[in-house]
């Protein structure tokens, strides 16, 4: 015998043991091969009459169908018996353990977002994250020439649509099928080509609000900004708001919240531009409305006191699990 044919006689005992399905059939292959009378110590028997050059890979040959075939067996054995029904059951074992999850730090502050806006009558809706530059730009009376539909800052797709860059397309979406008066919130993924660093990465979150009906105004943003500042931080936060601009509101804020002695921007916001209003089929002589972009990312940042928000989206179980 050579070393070849030994090669091929592990392959037929590997096959067999894989075959086997049953722990009777499987010690069969066992005895077979390991067993005292099996082929293995046949083949031992053999060595004596290999030739001495080939006595050492043929030595190696057969330690390796020895232990590869009983580790295999062994496997099998396992597997055939865990699978096997149960006859006996220790009701003294203590239970077995099992790991929990943990809700992502997002996911956790866009629940509690949720949680708050539905107590002042919000409803919470989605839109796709892949848009239409006609809702992410257009309906939102971004001009044509808006350095924020730059290729270099948004993704566009080959069929010439793009990776929402902000979550106010929904707006849009939402405005075209129900008639005011709305409340809405829009919690979900925005993308923008960016570079990153500790407070950007490229995809991150947005919690959209909108409300229109009449005689919604400023005051109504205002004092629903300041009662979600409190509950999602604490009743002591400030809000403080600043003029700026946004092409589809009039007039534009930015929202920043109080937190550990410092301001931190948290959200844009504004009076819906009556041109968005308009688009969308509503008339801006019957109602007004006011509406919202916040970062989440922002919000976990302070609350989780997170010096690099890039750590959100690495994966790494020893940041994740912190949150059971
Ligand atoms: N879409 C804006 C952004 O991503 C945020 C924003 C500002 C949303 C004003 C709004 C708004 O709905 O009214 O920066």
């Amino acid at each position: 015998m050579n070393v070849e044919q030994l090669l091929a006689l592990k392959q037929q005992a590997l096959g067999e043991a894989n075959a086997a399905d049953s722990l009777d059939a499987i010690e069969a292959v066992r005895i077979g091969w390991l067993g005292r009378k099996g082929k293995v110590p046949e083949i031992m028997q053999a060595f004596k009459d290999v030739p001495n050059e080939e006595k050492r890979a043929f030595g190696q040959a057969v330690n390796g169908l020895k232990t590869e075939l009983q580790e295999l067996i062994n496997q099998r054995k396992d597997d055939l018996d865990s699978a096997g029904p149960v006859d006996s059951f220790d009701v003294t074992q203590p239970g077995r353990w099992s790991r929990r999850g943990a809700h992502h730090p997002i996911s956790s502050i866009i629940d509690r977002a949720v949680d708050i806006f539905s107590r002042i009558g919000f409803t919470v809706v989605s839109g796709p994250d892949i848009e239409t530059v006609e809702h992410n730009f257009d309906a939102l009376n971004t001009p044509a020439d808006h350095p924020s539909r730059n290729p270099e800052d948004t993704y566009y797709l080959n069929s010439g649509e793009l990776l929402r860059t902000h979550t106010s397309p929904v707006q849009v979406r939402y405005m075209k099928e129900h008639a005011p008066p709305i409340r809405i919130i829009a919690p979900g993924g925005a993308y923008r080509r960016d570079t990153e660093d500790l407070t950007h990465t490229l995809n991150f979150h947005q919690i959209e609000g909108l409300y229109v009906g009449e005689n919604v105004s400023l005051a109504d943003l205002k004092g629903d900004l300041t009662y979600f500042a409190k509950s999602i931080l604490d009743p002591k936060t400030e809000v403080r708001f600043r003029p700026h601009f946004f092409p589809f509101t009039e007039p534009s804020l930015e929202v920043d919240f109080s937190f550990d002695g410092k301001w931190i921007e948290i959200a844009g916001a504004g009076m819906v531009d009556p041109a968005v209003l308009e688009a969308v089929g509503y008339d801006p002589d019957k109602v007004t409305g006011y509406a919202f972009g916040m970062g989440v990312e922002r919000i976990a940042a302070i609350t989780r006191d997170m010096p690099d928000i890039r750590v959100l989206y690495r994966n790494d179980m020893r940041f994740l699990s912190q949150f059971t």
